[in-house]
Order: C-alpha cells, then sequence, then structure tokens
C-alpha cells in the first residue's frame, strides 16, 4: 500500500528533524506494509515551510540513503500546500511539488476557518489541469460540523485523503466519528500517515489499519491502497465511485430507530 502524506523529508518542515529519523520512520512504514511513501512536506507561504530546493536537494539524498540501506521502498517527491488566494500563481512560478510531478496536488484547508475561496480555487486549479487532492479534511471544523461541504467539493472535482490516525481517534472522538462517516459516503479516494517522526506522529497504523479494513470491501479496499495511488505515480486520470450525501437524522428518526431496534431486540 502507499502512504499519501507524509513529513518523511528532514529539516524542512516540522516533520523529520535529520535523515537518522528519516530512516527510523521509513523502517516502521516498511513494517506496516507501505510499499511506497509520498513525501509531502509542508509548503505555507511567507513562511520558512517554502524552501523549494531544499526540499528537493534533502529528498534526493534521502533517496540515496535509503538505496545504501538497502530498504525495499519508494519515495515520491510532493508538497502539502496550504491554501492561499494566490495558489496558482504560486505554481506557476515552480514553487510546489505536485506529488511525484503529477496533475494531482495535496492541499491543505486552515483547521478552523471556512475560506471564502475554496470553491473558485478548485475551480481554477481544475481550469489549470491540477487535480486537488484535500488532505485529511476529517479533521477541519468546515467538515466536522458538515460533511456535506466535502460533497460539494468532491463534485467540482477535489479528491480525498484521510488520516489513518483519525480512525483510530488520534485526534478526538468527533474526528475519529467524521472519518467513518466520509468512508461510509465514498468520500475518501485515498488514506496517509500523516507522520511527523518516529516516536509520536509515526507511521505505525497497525490498528487504524484494521478499522479501515473493517469498513470497507475488498474492490473499494484496492482501489484506495493500491489503483488510485499508482494513478497518481503514473500521471494517469482516476475515476471515482459516486459520492453520497450525508443526510442528518431528525430527532423523529432518530427516536423510532431506536424504538425499532429496542422492539427487534426483544423479540
Ligand atoms: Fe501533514
Amino acid at each position: 500500500m502507499y502512504d499519501m502524506h507524509c513529513h518523511i523529508v528532514p529539516k524542512v518542515d516540522d516533520g523529520a528533524d535529520s535523515f537518522e529519523t528519516s530512516i527510523k520512520m521509513i523502517k516502521i512504514a516498511k513494517r506496516n506494509g507501505f510499499k511506497g511513501i509520498f513525501a509531502t512536506p509542508h509548503y505555507v507561504d511567507n513562511t520558512t515551510y517554502n524552501n523549494t530546493k531544499l526540499i528537493k536537494e534533502n529528498f534526493l539524498k534521502l533517496k540515496d540513503k535509503i538505496k545504501k540501506e538497502g530498504l525495499d521502498i519508494d519515495i515520491y517527491i510532493g508538497n502539502e500546500v496550504y491554501v492561499v488566494p494566490n495558489l496558482i500563481k504560486l505554481f506557476e512560478k515552480g514553487f510546489i511539488y505536485t506529488l511525484n510531478n503529477s496533475r494531482y496536488m495535496l492541499i491543505e484547508f486552515p483547521m478552523l476557518d471556512n475560506p471564502y475561496f475554496i470553491e473558485s480555487l478548485i475551480y481554477d486549479l481544475k481550469v489549470k489541469g491540477i487535480v486537488p487532492i484535500i488532505a485529511h479534511p476529517e479533521r477541519y471544523k468546515m467538515i466536522t460540523n458538515n460533511p456535506n461541504v466535502l460533497f460539494k467539493l468532491i463534485k467540482q472535482g477535489a479528491l480525498v485523503q484521510i488520516n489513518l490516525p483519525s480512525l483510530k481517534g488520534s485526534y478526538g472522538p468527533i474526528i475519529k466519528d467524521t472519518a467513518k462517516k466520509l468512508i461510509e459516503h465514498n468520500m475518501i479516494h485515498f488514506v496517509g500517515t500523516d507522520a511527523h517522526s518516529f516516536n509520536i506522529r509515526t507511521p505505525n497504523v497497525e490498528k487504524p489499519f484494521k478499522i479501515l479494513k473493517s469498513h470497507l470491501d475488498n474492490k473499494k479496499l484496492k482501489k484506495i491502497l493500491y489503483e488510485n495511488p499508482k494513478a497518481v505515480i503514473n500521471d494517469k486520470e482516476i475515476k471515482i465511485w459516486e459520492p453520497k450525501e450525508c443526510v442528518k437524522q431528525s430527532k423523529i428518526n432518530k427516536f423510532i430507530r431506536r424504538y425499532l431496534t429496542e422492539k427487534n431486540k426483544r423479540n
């Protein structure tokens, strides 16, 4: 399987702090069954997380070290791009790495705000031939409040990556429930570890992976874990299954459902 979101490139963001850490992370990833990792350092305009040249240099050095260590795992360059209204300009200037230099770009939203320009940005990216992949939407307040915001963005042409640790509650119960809801409503296309280190936010995803498997049939699992990532690597089109809109349950519906469940138990 493939990790679509990992801060494995050392010394470029708040991820791996040394090459030694990166190698330790890769060894954990390998034990967890990952065959390939997308290296997605933060790209945040007007901060220190914007050193395009250093990202490439350290990525290539890491690739070399993986080879020398004899680790059978592939890494692919990318960024986790924090959305700003002028994102297209930054991309056109060559500051941003799409995933393996393909048409797919991993983008990150603010955790708490609901930026006014998201829909127009998705539209503009699509016009430029870029397919945005929304990183960990289950963590954003605007999505936990209303998952149908994501439904609309998928309908617009965006794809979705959830963090595996969300499924075991690493970011709290609301995010855990939202992640499960997104799976149940066909609103995920990739998974990632979003690992930053080997000890705290690690690529060890044994428990959440079991949870993921319990929610998906083999066909969907194969598409999320292998087919979609391979399409990204090879810059091929991805066909998605129809997302389902979340229907808010009314209090009366909840009451009827609970009554029927209890009745069934008694019978
Ligand atoms: Fe991240």
